[in-house]
């Protein structure tokens, strides 16, 4: 997602902007910019697409001496990625760049336009940089402007402004999205949104709590918490280890993406949650012209999310509804007709046989779509329409966020069809909107649980092998646990449907057997407790996961009580994750990197 970069010292300043955001590249971006301010007059740089377009934009551009200047990596929320949207924004003397969204732009924007302002971006970030100089009309300083701009700011961000007027000044904030301050030996000062950004030029940084706000210049930083009461600069050292550094302190990339589902599943939902309705930018409801049925296709955890979709689609939205996997599709001959919908679904959008499968639809003539992380992958750029997870670049072998932010887009297309063909009441949508809201914090980790499963974890590391189970969409959650432990753990693990298991997978159960039973308390709750009785009947040892007591359990993971089973569903995937993540560190394995696998498979 989006990054931020800004410099203030007397060192080829264009050059460290790239620079810091090529370290932020990881997050994935569509668009990118730098303003510099020297000797109060502004450069500014932008371009749509990777840093090589903007480098070459800004090619005959050099600066000796001292200057200031912001940068940014944008991902489209708010309007499409073209130049004009953006960052640095610009007023008449000013600049900004921003992370977040500011939920009350339109009315901000609405008030500056009757005050004849005029917008060129239809960006949230814009309203910003105007509403500053409006204040600046009437403050007595750039900082005053800028600390009565911020009263008016709703919603999260983190912000550089600069001004030329103030030519040796960056103004920040931090308000619920990252920002990292940090200075080195030489007297510079840099900002960054993340302090991979920052490594091997900064060797200590304050890494802003939200509601800090303030201005650092040449010789000083000032700082400011959220009563306006200036605090102490309690700078940290800041580690050289770039590595290390990107992991932000876990332990692992599969941790670190775990613990921010949180994060990225609010920039999935952004935008995209109305009151009654699901809004999509990228779809065109013709999409769904006659269209009867639709056919899911994808490999690994993204087939898991197909299916988890599968019963979305068919009760929220009444469509028949197919779930393929990637490699069986391609070669089964498939009878395709066109009245299907062809979806698929990849993080990477470059997995061989999911990408073949998407060809052979579109040859047989049907409509498509990808449900993708990667913008500009092959499979969105073939697919007639796509829609991106969001999830930032997932770096751990083992997917997690990827598979988070896939069933939340998902399940939201479930909804957008169901109010295409009025399948649900409009208070049913309402109440499926309000549950989806909740997920980014329902997936927060608790760091209590987090312990209690690194201990649970020792009593897991032999035995013959592990069934997960459950029913309904908790059937591809268990189907994903088990994938998740096998990739780390290397143990053997299967996934089931629980009411399956006394047509023959039974005969394995003993004490060495492990099941782990996903118990939802609003799906199917007694049928799943009687499959897990009827295991632990013949004595398989039991860990059940649930919000209710189960007094036929060895171990009992005890999830929160929730008012719907997508709740569970989010709550227990990160259990699952958790539970399998601590089993491999224990079995010594390597977590991020697991023996034999790949993070893109391109091949058949
Ligand atoms: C498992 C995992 C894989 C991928 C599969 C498809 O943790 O990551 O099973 O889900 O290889 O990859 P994409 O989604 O990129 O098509």
């Amino acid at each position: 997602m989006c990054g931020i970069v800004g410099y203030i010292g007397s060192k080829p300043v264009k050059e460290i902007l790239i620079d810091g955001l090529r370290e932020l590249e990881y997050r994935g971006y569509d668009s990118a910019g730098i303003a510099v301010l020297q000797n109060h007059q502004f450069s500014l740089f932008k371009a749509v697409g990777k840093l090589i377009n903007l480098e070459e934009k800004a090619q005959s551009y050099e600066s000796t001496g001292f200057s200031v200047g912001i940068g940014h990596t944008r991902w489209a929320t708010h309007g499409k990625p073209t130049e004009l949207n953006a960052h640095p924004h610009v007023g008449q003397n000013s600049y900004v760049v921003h992370n977040g969204i500011i939920e009350n732009y339109q009315e901000l924007k609405a008030m500056l336009t009757s005050k004849g302002v005029q917008f060129l971006s239809q960006t949230d970030t814009e309203v910003i940089v105007h509403l500053f100089e409006y204040h600046l009309k009437t403050s007595p300083t750039p900082f005053d402007a800028f600390t009565k701009t911020l009263e008016e700011l709703e919603g999260a961000y983190a912000i550089l402004l600069v001004n030329a007027s103030a030519d040796n000044t960056i103004f920040f904030a931090k308000h619920g999205s990252p920002m990292i301050l940090g200075r080195n030996r030489e007297g510079e000062t840099l900002f960054g949104s993340s302090d991979a950004a920052l490594i091997g030029k900064c060797n200590e940084v304050i890494y802003l709590e939200d509601g800090h706000y303030g201005f650092a210049s040449s010789d000083t930083v000032a700082l400011f918490d959220s009563k306006n009461v200036s605090i102490a600069l309690n700078f940290t050292p800041l580690s050289e280890n770039k590595l290390s550094a990107q992991k932000e302190g876990f332990r692992f990339f599969m941790e670190k993406e775990i613990y921010e589902q949180s994060t990225v599943l609010s920039d999935t939902l952004m935008g995209r949650l109305h009151d009654e309705t699901v809004y999509f930018e990228e779809l065109d409801s013709s999409l769904f012209t006659g269209i009867s049925e639709i056919k899911l296709c994808a490999c690994g955890t993204s087939y898991h999310a197909a299916l988890t979709a599968s019963y979305l689609f068919e009760r929220h939205s009444r469509i028949k509804t197919s779930v393929e996997i990637a490699s069986e599709f391609r070669y089964r001959e498939p009878l395709l007709t066109p009245d299907t919908l062809f979806v698929v679904i990849s993080q990477s959008g470059e997995t061989a046989d999911t990408l073949e499968s998407l060809k052979m639809a579109k040859k047989a003539g049907l409509k498509t779509l990808v449900i993708c992380n990667v913008d500009n992958s092959s499979m969105v750029r073939l697919a007639d329409a796509s829609i991106l997870t969001r999830a930032g670049i997932e770096k751990g072998v083992a997917s997690t966020k990827a598979f988070a932010t896939q069933v939340a887009v998902l399940w939201m297309l479930s909804l957008f069809i169901a109010h295409e063909r009025s399948t649900l009441t409009p208070s049913d949508l309402a109440h499926q909107i309000k549950i989806l809201r909740s997920i980014p914090s329902i997936v927060k980790v608790d760091v209590t649980l987090h312990e209690q499963l690194r201990r649970l974890s020792k009593r897991y590391l032999h035995g013959h092998g592990f069934f997960f189970i459950g029913r309904d969409v908790f059937f591809p959650l268990a189907l994903e646990g088990a994938l998740k432990l096998k990739e780390i753990s290397y143990l053997h693990a299967e996934g089931y449907p629980s009411g399956e298991m006394k047509h023959g997978p039974i005969a394995l159960a003993d004490p060495e057997l492990f099941t782990i039973a996903l118990l939802p308390q609003h799906k199917l709750y007694d049928k799943t407790k009687s499959n897990v009785e009827e295991l632990s009947a013949r004595d398989s040892t039991i860990c059940s996961i649930s919000p209710l007591d189960f007094d036929k359990a060895d171990d009992h993971i005890r999830t929160h009580m929730h008012d719907d089973y997508m709740q569970e569903f989010f709550e227990m995937m990160v259990v699952l994750q958790l539970l399998s993540m601590e089993i491999a560190v224990r079995l010594g394995n390597d977590v991020d990197m697991p023996r034999n696998l790949a993070k893109s498979v391109t091949v058949e």
